[in-house]
Parts: structure tokens; C-alpha cells; sequence
């Protein structure tokens, strides 16, 4: 039979730095790449703008789950489309992520993504980041990573990530954000964040990303070697 199809495992806190870390192993490697949250971005963008003008509330956990299941979305390089508009930079404004964290606590919601997730595993690899990589969508992957870094760390990358795309953004409203959704995103009963039995941790906070790149690249040639 064909070897299973590798797939490198990337989760951690919200901007730990996976996104790059993850994009630049799955370049080194010539590895498809998944942006587990840009799906969940994507669900609450397109809540938000209902072509009704009403967006779903948050307690109509049917509709926000058809609304993950009917996401219309394509993934082109680097660019981002819900039903063909280019949304890579609006999916990143700090209040769609907050409503993803929320939405991304209802289990019916995670489920209605699930397939679409496993879809992106093709020749020759995935490198796939998240929260719930390692843990539930792929536990078989052949390397886990967690990454994490200080809220400090994290809150400066964020404010730099968001004043690049032309976001206005201020320091101390963003550590409290950070702080929060790491709760929501951690206490949450249906998938929480956590590092995976067998992931390696890897702490950021004091490197560049090309170290962490190599890090990971090391440690998925040792796994490999085992195999
Ligand atoms: O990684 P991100 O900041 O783009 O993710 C946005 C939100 O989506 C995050 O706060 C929680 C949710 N998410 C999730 O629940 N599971 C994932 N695998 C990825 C993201």
C-alpha cells in the first residue's frame, strides 16, 4: 500500500508565531500548508456580513454550524476568498478574531469543519496550525509542535502584524485580548488548546522565526529517520 501522506502538526496560542513558522517549513519542505484558523476566520466573517445585515447571534448555534458548513471559501497562495472577494486582510482584523475564538467553542461549528480540515492533506505533506492540530483533527501526524511565547512576546508581534496591514492597534488592548481568548480558547470543553501527547515545545519568545523553522525542521528529520 502508498505510505500515509506525512503531516506536520502545529499549535499553539494565538500569535505564537505558528502562522510563519508553519508557512516557512511548509515551503522548505515543498509541503501543502493549512491555516486551520483562517476556516474559523472565515466562518465569523461571514456571519458578520450577512446579506441580510443581521448578523447571526451567538446562541443560534444551528446557524453559525450552517454557516461553517456552507463557508464558500478558496484558498489561492497566500490569498484568502469567501464567495470570491478577497478577504486575506479583513479575516485578520482583531474582532473577527474574537468572534472565531467565541464561535469556535460550539462543537457543532468544529464538526462542520472537520472534513474541509482533513481535505488539505495531500501529496506530498501538510503542514497544518492551530489549536486542536495535533490533538483531534490530526493525532496521527508524524510531528506535533507547540509553540508558545510570552504575552508580552505575543502582543508585540500582534501590534506589529496589525499596524503592517493598516490596522490601528494599541498595546495594552491587545495583551487583554491575547490574555482572554487564551482562556476562552484553553477552558473550552470541545477541543481546547493543548500540546499533544508527544509534542515537542518550543518557546519563541526569545527567538527569530528562522530559528524556530530550523527547530522544526531538525526535529521532523529525526522523526523521519525513525520511520
Ligand atoms: O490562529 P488564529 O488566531 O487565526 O485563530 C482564530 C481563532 O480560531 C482562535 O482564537 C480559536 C479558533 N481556532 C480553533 O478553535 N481551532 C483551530 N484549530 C484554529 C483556530
Amino acid at each position: 500500500s502508498n505510505p500515509p501522506i506525512p503531516v506536520i502538526t502545529i499549535d499553539g496560542p494565538t500569535a505564537s508565531g505558528k502562522g510563519t513558522v508553519a508557512q516557512r517549513v511548509a515551503q522548505h519542505l515543498g509541503f501543502h500548508y493549512l491555516d486551520s484558523g483562517a476556516l474559523y476566520r472565515l466562518t465569523a466573517l461571514s456571519v458578520m456580513r450577512r446579506a441580510n445585515g443581521n448578523p447571526i447571534p451567538l446562541d443560534d448555534e444551528h446557524a453559525l454550524a450552517k454557516a461553517a458548513e456552507h463557508l464558500h471559501c478558496h484558498f489561492s497562495g497566500a490569498h484568502i476568498f469567501l464567495a470570491n472577494e478577497d478577504v486575506s486582510n479583513d479575516i485578520r482584523a482583531e474582532a473577527v478574531g474574537n468572534l472565531a475564538s467565541k464561535i469556535a467553542a460550539i462543537p457543532t461549528v468544529r464538526q462542520a469543519l472537520y472534513g474541509l480540515q482533513l481535505s488539505f492533506r495531500q501529496h506530498p505533506g501538510l503542514v497544518a496550525d492551530g489549536r486542536d492540530m495535533g490533538t483531534v483533527i490530526f493525532p496521527h501526524a508524524g510531528l506535533k509542535v507547540f509553540l508558545t511565547a510570552s504575552v508580552e512576546a505575543r502582543a508585540l508581534r500582534r501590534y506589529k502584524q496589525l499596524i503592517d496591514k493598516g490596522f490601528s492597534a494599541n498595546m495594552e488592548d491587545l495583551s487583554k485580548d491575547l490574555t482572554e481568548r487564551d482562556a476562552r480558547d484553553s477552558n473550552r470543553s470541545s477541543a481546547p488548546l493543548k500540546a499533544a501527547e508527544g509534542a515537542y515545545l518550543l518557546d519563541t519568545s526569545a527567538m527569530t522565526a528562522d530559528q524556530a523553522v530550523a527547530q522544526v525542521l531538525e526535529w521532523y528529520a529525526a522523526a523521519k529517520a525513525l520511520h
